[in-house]
């Protein structure tokens, strides 16, 4: 299958950005690491990082037809963006939320997500690995898809 890779804001900066949380693994090296795995299973990933809502937004629309399932950190846009909810009931496409750190063990703030209601699942918590996880369990629930 087809598949996007998407991250939100500050992804840009994981490797530099409170290491202690989030590990000292790139962006770059984390889409090397899904697209690796996708081209072991007869599979592709298109990645995309933005720090905008409404780049991310229109990313969403574009995927409608295009993949067979989107795997998206939306970081902090999670707990507050209806647009993005909004953005994400309005394809078809199913879409697995990852967390790197596990917000329900951080602030009050982080432990809503406004986006999951619209998702199919997602995965907290297990550090970058949650990316290649979700991957994984994209490409199981649309085996024998085109
Ligand atoms: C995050 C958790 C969010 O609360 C935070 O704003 C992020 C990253 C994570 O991957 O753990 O930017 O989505």
């Amino acid at each position: 299958g087809k598949f996007l890779l998407l991250n939100g804001p500050n992804l840009n900066m994981l490797g530099k950005r409170e290491v202690s949380i989030y590990g000292s693994t790139t962006l770059k090296d984390i889409e090397e690491q899904v697209q690796k795995v996708a081209i072991e299973n007869d599979s592709s990933v298109d990645c995309f990082q933005s720090n905008h809502e409404g780049e991310l937004i229109d990313r969403i629309h574009e995927a409608n037809g295009l993949y067979n399932g989107i795997i998206f950190n939306p970081g902090a846009f999670t707990h507050y963006s209806y647009a993005i909810r909004d953005a994400l009931a309005s394809i078809s496409v199913p879409t697995i939320e990852v967390h790197i750190s596990n917000v329900h063990k951080r602030e009050e703030f982080r432990h809503q997500s406004v986006i999951s209601p619209v998702t199919e699942g997602q995965i907290v918590g297990l550090g970058i690995y949650g990316y290649e996880l979700a991957l994984l369990a994209l490409m199981q629930k649309t085996r024998g898809e085109k």
